[in-house]
């Protein structure tokens, strides 16, 4: 059944992901990120790179996207360094969120360095980005 699922959803899941994007700028920067190479986008991939921990220098060992997010994307964050509330990242709790192409390449570049340790790709940006901007569907 589980294998039912996943093969369905990956076969409508462009489709389904543009038709569901509010945002022009998510359509474009997902044109962007296959343009360099990336696959069609996966929720759930982008869901797990979200979760998970990677092992960072001095005084954060532990970290992830949640680190500052949270798990919860309609949630308010907190910066685990500045201890500053960060707004909700998905755009249905923040219709601000995804909205410049800018800000969004600006902090997947800043917050990917300071949590992989290395610059996204365009495939995990891809992913996470569709899972930012539909957080509910799994
Ligand atoms: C050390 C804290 C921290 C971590 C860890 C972190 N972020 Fe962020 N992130 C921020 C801050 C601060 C902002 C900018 C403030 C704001 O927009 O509310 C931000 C903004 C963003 C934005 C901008 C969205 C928009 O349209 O406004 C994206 C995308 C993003 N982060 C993705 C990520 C991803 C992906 C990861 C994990 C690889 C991650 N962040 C990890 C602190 C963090």
């Amino acid at each position: 059944m589980k294998s039912h699922i996943v093969i369905i959803t990956s076969l409508f899941m462009l489709p389904i992901s543009f038709s569901m994007a509010d945002s022009k700028t998510v359509e474009n920067l997902i044109q962007s990120y296959i343009a360099k190479g990336a696959a069609s986008p996966s929720i759930e991939q982008g869901k797990q790179l979200w979760q998970k921990t990677f092992t960072g220098k001095g005084e954060f060992p532990e970290r992830s996207c949640v680190s500052c997010h949270t798990d919860d994307l309609t949630a308010l964050g907190k910066h685990v360094k500045t201890n500053k509330t960060i707004k909700p990242m998905a755009p249905s709790a923040n219709p601000e969120r995804l909205t410049s192409s800018r800000k969004v390449e600006k902090w997947f570049k800043r917050n990917c360095k300071w949590t992989l340790g290395r610059e996204c790709t365009a495939q995990e940006k891809a992913n996470i980005l569709l899972y930012i901007n539909n957080p509910i569907r799994f």
